[in-house]
């Protein structure tokens, strides 16, 4: 089904089934921890072997020498997999370095060696075995050094300009030019990467944990240098990814490489240690921002440039995506600038772009209404603009920014707050509030699914979606059950499997709008066939409760199916809709603070979200997304961190004790409003992400309210206590 009108009224604007806040379906198997998780899977193959993997332990180099002939004799081993031994293995597009190193070393703690072995104690024991002579080649590690000098853009980004930023800015009246810095973070997903891989012949099966299927099926195969139709693979639950597993990782590659060796199905599950330095990680970044205004809070200049590191290949992060649509101003400049570093490889991790460059911006406004004299909440309501910026001819399908600041201050009480920093006190701490603009685009992209219908009125639906613990299984229930009028109990969902339609999969916050869209585009086709079955007139034939009803005749919608049962599939693809408006999620964040005035310890004590994200197609599961990225938000603020060790090249703090997370204690009452919104322009769903949006600005809204009760502004993350005193 082709996108590419607005979408009118169709079924799922019923909304009996869709839009309503239902527990997600496959709850009952994560609280009886029954969920079938990767490395879990002790039932699908028989005779699992364990591997071990093994990181370098420096960050640039060559292997001179490794011996690994204590290992392989250690007891139980099978295999020791290396880079000299596995064969030819070539690098996926997505993966920027290789997946199994050496003799070259691109990082810290890339693969080197799997140990395969009869138990995963004997595997980790012989993995100790193995000796490494390294020759070190000196690195790029410390981005604050590495930037200098880097002032133009990188080659596949250039800067975006409109009108003379430059003359704009310097005859400005009031300015602002700062700079803000984000530290690199890694994703500390709960589940950690883990694969189960096994060999029948020459076709691999992998069960994995992985965000993208019909990625990881592609390069998979590509690394091999087999077809991809030899490869399958099962990823039906993903116990948090975040961005850390969109790609291809090394226990996927390593698993697959060990049962190749062995003959043996292979489990691997990367290390919690190994996870911060092996896999990828959001990278830090620098902002400078100028912002010139009227002295009536007009902007009539806005300039963003971001550095941030990576690996030669690798792109910087785009913290500045959100500073080319969210305020009016004619003259503009923009761009990212990449400073080459030989740390691990920088991704994506949740609202990437936008999540520290949020955390920028969003400061540098409260800064700049600080200067006007003007509230900060009015200070953004009076830069709107309802058109892309760089492109007046281009609306947005939907902006209700400026009300989500409004409905937002009034819920919050925001009236209440002093201007004046530090004038709230509630016993030994200064209260403060603070407030931030959220913003994440709403990204378009091809989504299929497959729709059967059984004699027993039973609907089934396949694709290779994934469910990140967002609740996916649930939304393409109530899609499936809204458009074949039937209740959730008689929809079974089928995702993570590359033999099922391949779909948008989950990131960038599209996986909802999209892969419900697949779905919708599915139904359409199964109605179709249902109606022409019952010899129905498909346009005026309505589904509901189970029956088939077009003029005066109705059916059960099971004696369509007969015995052989009816199948469609189909796929969502979009037209040039999207080109014509920018699509974007809006929302705002409140937030209040308690400092201690003698210790400076920070608590989050209120938390409010409005947000503007087309149809919520599941409240309680949109809710919870939000909540949680507000959480994440609050770990972003206050406490995540990956320290650089900038003479070694690693990073220190790499498990979860050493890089922390927010805990139960440290959140505090969460509120989400969603505002009534449909978006006819995102697919006929009307419907957009909100999962990334949820961490947008949040991050900045907690800088501002400790501006606001302290007086300290501080331009660089994590805000820890000592930055304070
Ligand atoms: Mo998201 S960082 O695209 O999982």
């Amino acid at each position: 089904m082709k996108f590419d009108t607005p979408a009118t009224t169709n079924p799922i604007d019923r909304l009996k089934v869709v839009g309503r806040p239902t527990s997600r379906i496959d709850g009952p198997l994560k609280t009886t921890g029954t969920a079938p998780y990767a490395y879990e899977r002790h039932d699908v193959v028989a005779n699992q072997a364990y591997g071990y993997a093994v990181g370098s332990t420096i960050a640039k180099g060559r292997i001179a020498s490794m011996d690994v002939k204590a290992a392989e004799a250690a007891p139980g081993v099978l295999a020791v997999v290396t880079a000299g031994n596995a064969g030819p293995l070539a690098k996926a597009d997505r993966n920027i370095a290789t997946l199994l190193g050496g003799p070259q070393i691109e990082h810290y703690h890339q693969a080197i060696a799997l140990v395969v072995a009869e138990s995963f104690e004997q595997a980790r024991a012989a993995a100790a075995l193995i000796r490494v002579d390294y020759t070190r080649a000196d690195g790029a590690f410390d981005l604050e050094r590495a930037r200098e000098g880097v002032t133009g853009p990188s080659k596949d980004d250039p800067d975006s300009t409109l009108g003379d930023f430059a003359g704009a800015f310097a005859a400005a009246p009031i300015q602002l030019d700062a700079t803000y810095r984000t530290p690199d973070q890694s994703h500390a997903m709960m589940e950690p990467h883990a694969t189960i891989a096994a060999w029948r012949g020459d076709q691999l099966t992998v069960w994995t944990s992985n965000q993208m299927i019909d990625w990881a099926t592609t390069d998979l195969a590509k690394t091999l240098g087999i077809p991809k139709e030899k490869v399958h693979v099962v990823s039906p639950f993903v116990g948090g990814g975040f961005g850390g597993k969109l790609f291809l990782r090394a226990d996927t590659l390593l698993a697959a490489l060990g049962a190749r060796a062995t003959g043996r199905p292979v489990k691997v599950a990367l290390p919690r240690p190994l996870i911060m330095n092996n896999t990828t990680h959001r990278p830090a970044t620098i902002q400078r921002i100028r912002i010139g205004a009227t002295p009536d809070g007009r902007i009539t200049a806005i300039g963003h440039e971001s550095w941030s590191g990576n690996l030669p290949d690798g792109k910087p992060e785009n913290a500045v995506d959100q500073t080319r649509l969210l305020y009016a101003a004619p003259n503009r400049l923009t761009g990212t600038r990449l400073a080459v570093l030989d740390l691990p490889e920088g991704n994506a991790m949740r609202a990437p772009g936008e999540a520290p460059g949020l955390m920028a911006l969003e400061i540098a406004m409260d800064e700049m209404a600080e200067k006007l004299g003007l509230d900060p909440v009015e200070f953004r309501i009076r830069n709107d603009t309802q058109v892309d910026p760089e492109k007046p001819d281009r609306p947005f399908s939907q902006r209700q920014l400026v009300e989500c600041l409004r409905l937002g201050a009034e819920r919050f009480g925001w009236s209440r707050r002093s201007a004046q920093p530090a004038r709230n006190r509630d016993g030994r701490w200064l209260v403060g509030t603070g407030v931030a603009a959220a913003f994440r685009n709403n990204l378009l992209t091809p989504s299929a699914a497959r729709v059967r219908l059984d004699k027993h009125g039973m609907v089934a639906v396949e694709t290779d979606m994934t469910d990140i613990g967002t609740g996916s299984y649930t939304i393409l229930a109530q899609t499936a059950a809204e458009m074949m009028g039937v209740g959730l109990d008689k929809v079974v969902v089928r995702l993570g499997d590359s033999k099922f339609p391949v779909s948008a999969g989950s990131g960038g916050q599209w996986g909802a709008n999209n892969s419900t869209a697949g779905v919708y585009a599915a139904c359409v086709k199964l109605r179709e066939a249902v109606a022409q079955k019952l010899g129905f007139n498909s346009a005026d034939a309505v589904f509901s409760d189970g029956v088939v009803r077009s003029g005066n005749r109705s059916a059960p919608l099971a004696q369509a199916a007969g015995d052989p049962g009816l199948a469609a599939e189909d796929a969502i693809e979009y037209g040039d809709l999207g080109k014509r408006y920018q699509q974007s999620t809006f929302g705002a964040h409140f937030v209040e603070v308690g400092v201690d005035a003698a210790t400076a310890e920070i608590r989050v004590r209120r938390m409010l979200a409005v947000c503007a994200a087309g149809r919520i197609l599941n409240p309680l599961s949109a809710r919870s997304q939000v909540i949680g990225a507000m959480t994440m938000g609050v770990g972003a603020a206050l406490m995540e961190e990956l320290a650089v060790d900038t003479r070694a090249g690693f990073f220190v703090n790499h498990d979860l004790a050493g890089y922390e997370v927010p805990v139960h204690a440290d959140i505090p009452h969460q509120e989400v409003i969603f505002l009534d919104e449909t978006d006819p322009i995102s697919s006929p769903m009307k419907a957009k992400g909100v999962g990334e949006l949820g961490l947008c600005g949040v991050g900045a809204a907690i800088a501002n309210a400790i501006h606001n009760a302290t007086g300290a502004r501080v331009r660089d993350y994590p805000i820890t206590l000592d930055k304070l005193l």
